[in-house]
This record gives structure tokens, C-alpha cells and sequence, in this order.
């Protein structure tokens, strides 16, 4: 069962310079969040940061209601079991083969025989589709089998809260739906609680139950997917929906000229809201909610064709179904 993790006023620095400000969210129990924002906005850190290898300057994590901002190295030691983690780099060994990395926690962290490890071993590196690549060496392999080799070995020790940082970066589109089908039906297999940092914005639109924005050193949203996909907020609905136009710039924020040149400038509407990927076989998720539920317990209008299945006829493509209701229809 997935455990919640709830992050209250979250500061990080380094020397002077601010990552992030005053960090305030919980990840519900067993629910698939997202965590956006451009590049160097600190998301890497965010993890590290959960996972206490960082430090805060300020702030709690409370995870079973203990702190662990407050915790001795012993302890933390005890937690980290908890978690699951699929750094960005892999970080894999680079001389210990494919096996013996994934092997690695289980080695590290429990007295289970040699043999029951292998029966582990091969069963999380046929879930992300490695199984051959045993005795292969990181360096030999591409970087889309080292991001999955890393997943793998974030999934050996039955974890309660998956952190994974940029699963898709390095993988092909094709590759990219199956880690995100993989991902929707892992939740419902593990119930762990979920977060993953991606830059991938037709994933972000439809696996996770919620959605953060990290932007200019703070949070500027973090709630149900439908909520951030109907918002009107400048800066979510400008990275949400890959615009050009909003206070977003190439480097960082746009500056007083720039915003100005764009006035008058008519933003493009909102595209409809997609419905979420639901399991292959159909198993209900903990945190999967019916299409529309909180814009209609919200009393906002969705943008027009929202929830309706693009890909209804698409073999292998599920998505959860929006319930009829007797209101009006949702979109
Ligand atoms: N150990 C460290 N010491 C000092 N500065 C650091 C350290 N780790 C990260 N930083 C800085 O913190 C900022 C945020 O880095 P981070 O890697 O978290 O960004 P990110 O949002 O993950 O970016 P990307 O999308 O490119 O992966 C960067 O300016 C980075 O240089
Ligand atoms: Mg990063």
C-alpha cells in the first residue's frame, strides 16, 4: 500500500542562490503525480530532496507522520527502504552487468537466498522488457535500456513511493506509450505512491491523477490533472500546453519588453482535456477518478471535446471511460 508524503513550506539552496521557495503538496496515497517545469527549475533536486540525500533549509516532509528533514542518518537509512528511485542519469554501475545492478538492493538491503534474488531479477527486468540483456554491461546498452534498467532496479524492493525522474527523455514515442501504459498498470499491480518528473507533455496530459508546475523558484500549482488541464493561469496553461506565447521564455522568465510585444497577442484555446490511461486489463486504480469528476464537482466547463476516446478502436489503447451522468454532458 502507497503511503502519503506531505511536503510543508519545502526551501532548498544552494549558497545563495534559491532552487526553490516554500514547497507546500501532498502526494496522496497510491496516486500517480507529475511533476513539471522547465529545465534547472530544481525537480532533480526535489527528489533527492524527498529521498534525503539533500538536505532542505527549511520545511518538513512528514512521511508516516515522522519528518524525515528531522531524521538521524540511521533512520533515514530505514526509510529510503520505503522508496524506490529512478535517478535521471540510471546511475547504474558501470562495471556490474544489467543484472547484478538490478540485483544490487535486494543484495544490499534484505537476507533473501541467491535464488529467490534471481527469481526477482528476471521478473522486473521482463516487466520493462529486458529480459536477454542480462549480462550486458551499462556501457553497452542504449540510453533508453539504461533508463529501464534503472526502473527496473527502483522496483525490486516492493517500493512504497516511486520516484522517477525523466523516464522518457531518450526513448522513442513508441517506447514512451509503453512506459506510460507500464507505469498505470504497475500502480494498480503495487499501489505505491508515484512521482514522476517529465518533460513529456502528452504524458503528463494523461497517466498521472495529479499534475505540480515548479517555476521561478516556487510551486506555482500542484492538483488534480483536470484541474491544471482546464486552468487559465498564464504560466500552467502556457507549459501545458507547449506555448510560446505566456511569461515563459527560453531562458527562464520573460522580461518587461518581451510580455509587452506579445499584447493583444490572441492566446490559441485550450485543446480538450484527454482521458487518462486506464490499466490494460482493466483493474481499477486507487487513484483513478471518472472522466470529468472534478470539473463537474468543480463547476468548470472543460474545454470543448474534452473526455471523449480518440482512441476508441486503436487496439491496445484503454482509456478510462467518462461516466454517464444524468447532468449535463461534460464537455
Ligand atoms: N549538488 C548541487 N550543488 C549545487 N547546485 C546544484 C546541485 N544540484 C543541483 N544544483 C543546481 O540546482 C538547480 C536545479 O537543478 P536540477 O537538476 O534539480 O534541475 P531540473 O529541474 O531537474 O532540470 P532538468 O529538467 O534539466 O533535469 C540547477 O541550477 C543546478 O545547477
Ligand atoms: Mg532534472
Amino acid at each position: 500500500m502507497g503511503v502519503e508524503i506531505r511536503v510543508e513550506g519545502l526551501t532548498k539552496r544552494f549558497g545563495s542562490q534559491v532552487i526553490w521557495n516554500d514547497v507546500s503538496l501532498t502526494l496522496p496515497a497510491g496516486e500517480i503525480s507529475v511533476m513539471l517545469g522547465p529545465s534547472g527549475t530544481g525537480k532533480s533536486v526535489f527528489l533527492k530532496t524527498l529521498v534525503g540525500l539533500l538536505k532542505p533549509d527549511a520545511g518538513a516532509i512528514w512521511i508516516q507522520d515522522r519528518d524525515l528533514t528531522q531524521m538521524r542518518e540511521r533512520d533515514l537509512y530505514e526509510v529510503r527502504k520505503l522508496f524506490g528511485v529512478l535517478f535521471q542519469d540510471g546511475a547504474l554501475f558501470g562495471s556490474m552487468n544489467l543484472y547484478d545492478n538490478v540485483a544490487f538492493p535486494l543484495r544490499e538491503h534484505t537476507k533473501k537466498s541467491e535464488s529467490d534474488i534471481r527469481k526477482i531479477v528476471l521478473e522486473k527486468m521482463d516487466l520493462v522488457g529486458l529480459t536477454g540483456a542480462e549480462s550486458k554491461l551499462p556501457g553497452e546498452i542504449s540510453g533508453g535500456m539504461r533508463k529501464r534498467a534503472g526502473l527496473a532496479r527502483a522496483l525490486v524492493l516492493d517500493p512504497e513511493i516511486l520516484l522517477i525522474d525523466e523516464p522518457d527523455s531518450g526513448l522513442d514515442p513508441v517506447r514512451t506509450s509503453y512506459i506510460n501504459q507500464l507505469f498505470i498498470d504497475l500502480n494498480a499491480q503495487i499501489d505505491a505512491t508515484f512521482l514522476i518528473v517529465t518533460h513529456d507533455i502528452n504524458s503528463t496530459r494523461t497517466v498521472p491523477d495529479n499534475i505540480g508546475l515548479l517555476y521561478h523558484r516556487h510551486l506555482a500549482m500542484f492538483g488534480p490533472r483536470e484541474m491544471l488541464l482546464s486552468s487559465e493561469e498564464p504560466v500552467v496553461r502556457q507549459f501545458l500546453n507547449a506555448q510560446t506565447i505566456g511569461p515563459i521564455g527560453m531562458s527562464e522568465e520573460k522580461d518587461a519588453d518581451e510580455l509587452a510585444s506579445e499584447e493583444g497577442q490572441e492566446l490559441p484555446p485550450l485543446p480538450p482535456i484527454p482521458l487518462q490511461l486506464s490499466t490494460s486489463d482493466g483493474t481499477p486504480r486507487r487513484g483513478e477518478r471518472p472522466a470529468g469528476d472534478w470539473c463537474r464537482a468543480n463547476g468548470i466547463t472543460p474545454p470543448p471535446g474534452s473526455f471523449q476516446s480518440q482512441n476508441a478502436g486503436v487496439p491496445g489503447v484503454r482509456h478510462s471511460e467518462p461516466t454517464p451522468t444524468a447532468e449535463a454532458p461534460v464537455a
